[in-house]
């Protein structure tokens, strides 16, 4: 009674042990980054209605060069004390949806590595309704209890939240104190299911000291994601860096300063990560366009971000790459940054100005949170990196690796794919800086080993994932001989 294509029991169960051995493969094959830092990766959602090629859709994520993912933004729903989708069409499955939430979530089967927050918040969202959410007991329970459920149901491992900021733009005085009772609580909450708890926070020096209890909310995040960025832009009305890694002593707005304060204020190192822009400030002045120029407090904006005063590195990238296009660039080593600059228009007197973290930038960066013991990096926003490769590849990334350099690029890793440049430097670079700082250290002691020892090592530690998932595989097949 057997048809030719039935299969004997025998077979269904070597079959089974395929499908198990297949999946025991795949878990323990490791996936993401190879360092130990985390890397944050926040896709601004709406970047999917972005014209042309500036349009980033869940697709374009690569889920091999992120630790963690952040899906930003959803909202807040005063009335229900609820999370709630900004963008139902793109974010759920429901009226013949794209559901974005589910596909982001969905690149944790192929990809077990990788760990998907919601975000909360953002810039558009203000303050107000959130200073209101958190000085109600009541609400602030119901909210605890909404949002557990809402992020289990779409299968994001967290909440990451982005309020900006507790005390602003029409928060008040005691949101300060508030955010905290909502940091313990949905610590509590989320204990009971192993959810990540980060929060979003803002760099500058007056927005800290009123809108956090940096000890206390460090106590209940597991991370703190510090918005190292907008330090200046057009409405400073004259030309500055939007996110200068050093300043001089007594200016309080960059990088160094943020995070070093942070620390003072007692966050630790272990869990503050360090955040870097995919994205310039623009100006437009009637001088030669340098630091401190004049502005007419105008700014331009690009072709795919059509956002005043903002432009992606994308959108950089591709002016830099037109050889006709007019525009010189001069670095910064001081500041870690860099400044693009057109010709004069001849109709308006102006000259365009944009400043802005290149490879080199960001090489230097990850190495300054290497220094400083931080959990690694976050980046606002993936979606306008290079992502498509479409640029011309920068060649002085690691110009300032010192360590490297007087090793010639022997150990200078080569690159497969042009596409997500910055991404790809972000994880290169931690890996090179854990070598580099490692290094300037042993400079003063007793050299042991060569550079080339260690790269050794770490490669055995790689290739010992693979011998595992052999063996398992190997087990199966003989277990499949017996049984046929
Ligand atoms: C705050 O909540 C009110 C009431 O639901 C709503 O009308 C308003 O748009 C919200 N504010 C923001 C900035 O979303
Ligand atoms: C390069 O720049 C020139 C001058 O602005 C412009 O006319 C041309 O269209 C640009 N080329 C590309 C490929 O964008």
């Amino acid at each position: 009674m057997t048809s030719p294509f039935s299969i004997s029991t025998g077979k269904k169960v070597s079959l089974t042990l395929l499908v198990i051995a297949f999946s025991v493969s795949m878990a323990l094959a490791k996936t993401g980054p190879t360092h130990d830092k985390v890397v944050v990766c926040y896709i601004s959602t709406w970047a999917v209605y972005r014209p042309g090629a500036g349009a980033y859709g869940i697709d374009n994520f690569d889920p091999n060069l992120c630790t963690h993912v952040v899906y930003a933004f959803a909202g807040l729903d005063i009335t229900q004390s609820a999370i709630k989708s900004l963008d139902p069409w793109q974010d759920l499955k429901e009226d013949y949806g794209k559901g974005g939430f589910e596909h982001l979530t969905g690149f944790k089967t192929t990809h077990p590595h990788l760990k998907v927050s919601l975000a909360i918040g953002g810039w558009n969202e203000g303050s107000k309704n959130y200073s209101l959410l958190v000085a109600d007991r009541e609400q602030r329970a119901r909210f605890v209890k909404q949002v557990t459920t809402f992020i289990r149901k779409y299968n994001f491992d967290g909440l990451d939240l982005d309020w900006e900021y507790p005390t602003q733009r029409g928060g008040r005085p005691q949101d300060r104190e508030n955010f905290v009772l909502l940091t313990k609580e949905l610590r509590d909450e989320f204990d009971n299911y192993g959810l990540l708890l980060t929060s979003a926070i803002g760099a500058a020096k007056n927005v800290i000291d009123q809108a956090y209890d940096v000890r206390q909310i460090s106590r209940y995040l597991d991370y703190l994601h510090i918005m190292c960025y907008d330090y200046h832009g057009s409405w400073d009305k004259q030309v500055g860096y939007n996110a200068p890694l050093r300043a001089p002593e007594g200016d309080v707005l960059s990088v160094e300063f943020t995070i070093d304060y942070l620390l003072k204020l007692g966050a630790p190192p272990n869990k503050i990560v360090l955040g870097l822009p995919f994205y310039g400030r623009t100006f437009r002045t009637p001088r030669d366009g340098n630091i401190g120029d004049v502005t007419d407090g105008t700014a331009f904006q690009g072709p795919f971000t059509r956002e005043d005063g903002f432009l992606g590195y994308n959108e950089i990238c591709n002016i830099l790459s037109n050889k006709t296009s007019g525009w010189t660039t001069v670095w910064d080593g001081k500041t870690s940054q860099m400044l693009a600059r057109s010709e004069r228009d001849v109709f308006s007197g102006l000259i365009q100005v944009v400043t802005f973290d290149n490879g080199r930038s960001i090489a230097n960066k990850v190495k300054f949170a290497v220094e400083k013991k931080l959990a690694g990096t976050m980046v606002w926003s993936i979606d306008t990196d290079d992502f498509r490769g479409n640029c011309v590849m920068e060649e002085d990334i690691y110009a300032d690796y010192k360590y490297l350099q007087s090793n010639g690029h022997a150990i200078m890793p080569k690159r497969i794919n042009s596409n997500y440049p910055l991404l790809r430097t972000i994880n290169e670079a931690t890996t090179l800086a854990l070598v580099e700082v490692e290094q300037s250290i042993d400079d003063n002691e007793i050299p042991h080993g060569t550079i080339e020892d260690r790269k050794n090592s770490n490669a055995a530690e790689k290739l010992l994932a693979y011998p595992i998932t052999l063996v398992a595989c190997a087990f199966v097949f003989l277990t499949s001989l017996a049984v046929f």
